[in-house]
């Protein structure tokens, strides 16, 4: 079958009510429409999917619209969308002057090979936030900022290493991927270069060094090492799957010293923690990196990247004295459609709103862990500002080694995700959230029943 599948375009109330009340899913009945949707994909896509992260136990639900804190399945079924594609709607879906802007700019044209002025708005919004981001170079997607920061770092300093943490994700890139899920098995004693993938180049895990976050000796050992080879030390304030641990002052203070004292960039990746301050993690954190890699919630919903710094570093990319040091360029590099609806988007997202999701943040996780508490689930919630982990064990985590779940911790996690989504809540798998600013404190206690129920479903197979 081909062509498309006729959806429910809308949800009568009164449809919407008698859902609420059966509490019913469709999803993963083998005759829901999702269901025959991931039937025609398996045609079609290497096991029916474009995305690894999102997959879902059975089969993927496959979404018709959305509307605020809200997703609307193919089935009609309503969800509390905690998950917000992965951290990029932080205003939620379709918000209406996002909408308004983005459709008036369609019906201009999408892309040029001319520029628009719509690159300079968002480059313009972007700098009046951080005073660090003199100067910005656009890119399609937070993996390709990444990838323009580390190359930017080697042309710089002609150098070729790259130091990152252990566990931290960032993008599919060879080299940012380096150590993003070792293992007990593979770890070792101090970090070892572990590939992501099958076929990593033994050059990549020779060029990349792994440091144990917050653990500020080690780290400045393995990092002085291998001083005239390093051209970056890559971070983040709040790597998401070490359960978004904050960066210690003191780990923070030495990456900065070191990385200056060896002569190597800092780079920091925001491009999910750019929504905790309205000068993103570095103005909460009070680090200064060299470059900024941004994505996610600068492109409104759209895809969009970019890389953010002062000029002498920025300068890399400046063609005007012949060809720069790092040529860089993309076919939808800064088209018109992202960067409004980023511009949009930024523009909505003043401190009231962060201070808003931050409170809805902390009412979650303060609730949940008492939840959590009560019915003796084996796990803990943890987090910042608007963004929230829920995680299948309660050992204290502060690096990658203290967040990792074994195999059956990892499964406690997937059944609990599975039970909130027929409660009509999506997180991630791994247990990750983000809230978006239409959210209000009766959808956060609304979760928190629906987890607190969910828990007592599962209570046989857990204990089991
Ligand atoms: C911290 C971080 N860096 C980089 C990326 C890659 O961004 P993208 O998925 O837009 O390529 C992600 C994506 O989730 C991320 O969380």
């Amino acid at each position: 079958m081909s062509g498309w599948t006729k959806l429910p375009q809308t949800v009568t109330l009164s449809e919407e009510i008698a859902q609420l009340e059966s509490n019913m899913s469709h999803w993963p009945n083998e005759s829901s429409v999702s269901k025959q949707l991931y039937d025609r994909a398996l045609e079609v896509m290497p096991g029916g999917i474009t995305r690894n992260q999102p997959w879902q136990e059975p089969f993927p639900i496959y979404a018709a619209r959305g509307e605020g804190a809200y997703v609307f399945d193919v089935d009609g079924t309503k969800r509390l969308d905690l998950l917000n594609n992965f951290a990029s709607l932080v205003h939620g879906h379709a918000h209406p002057e996002v909408v308004e802007k983005v459709r008036e700019r369609v019906g201009l044209g999408t892309a040029f090979t001319l520029p628009t002025e719509a690159e300079i708005l968002l480059a313009e919004t972007l700098t009046r936030r951080v005073e660090r981001f003199e100067w910005v170079r656009f890119s399609n997607s937070g993996s390709e900022a990444v990838m323009c920061a580390i190359k930017a770092a080697r042309a710089l300093t002609g150098r070729p290493k790259l130091v990152k943490l252990e566990g931290a994700y960032h993008g599919s890139y060879d080299f940012a991927e380096v150590s993003l899920d070792s293992n007990p098995e593979n770890w070792g004693n101090e970090p070892r270069s572990v590939g992501f993938s099958a076929g990593v180049p033994q050059g990549i895990l020779n060029d990349v060094i792994v440091i144990p976050f917050n653990d500020v000796e080690t780290a400045e050992r393995i990092i002085r090492a291998s001083r005239e080879d390093i051209a970056a030390i890559l971070i983040d304030t709040n790597p998401s799957y070490l359960g978004f641990a904050p960066i210690s002052p003191a780990f923070a203070e030495m990456v900065r010293r070191v990385s200056r004292d060896i002569g190597a960039l800092l780079i920091l990746d925001e491009v999910i923690t750019f929504r905790l301050h309205v000068g993103g993690a570095q103005s909460l954190y009070g680090i200064e990196p060299d470059l900024t890699c941004l994505a996610k919630i600068i492109g409104g919903g759209l895809p969009i990247g970019a890389v953010a710094g002062p000029r002498d570093v920025m300068k890399v990319f400046d063609h005007r004295q012949g060809k720069p040091l790092l040529p860089w360029s993309g076919t939808f590099t800064g088209n018109p459609v992202s960067t409004v609806a980023g511009s949009v988007s930024l523009e909505l997202l003043t401190k009231e709103m962060i201070d808003h999701i931050g409170r809805l943040g902390a009412h979650l996780r303060d609730e949940l862990s008492k939840v959590m508490e009560k019915t003796g689930f084996p796990g803990q919630v943890t987090g910042v500002g608007s963004m929230f982990k829920i995680c299948g064990h309660q050992r204290p985590i502060t690096d990658y080694r203290s967040a990792y779940h074994n195999p059956s911790e990892a499964k406690t996690l997937r059944l609990l995700q599975g039970q909130l989504v027929r409660e009509s809540y999506h997180v991630s798998s791994a247990g990750l959230g983000f809230l978006s600013t239409p959210m209000s404190l009766d959808d956060i206690d609304g979760f928190i029943q629906a987890t607190e129920r969910a828990i007592h479903a599962l209570e046989p197979e857990l204990q089991g």
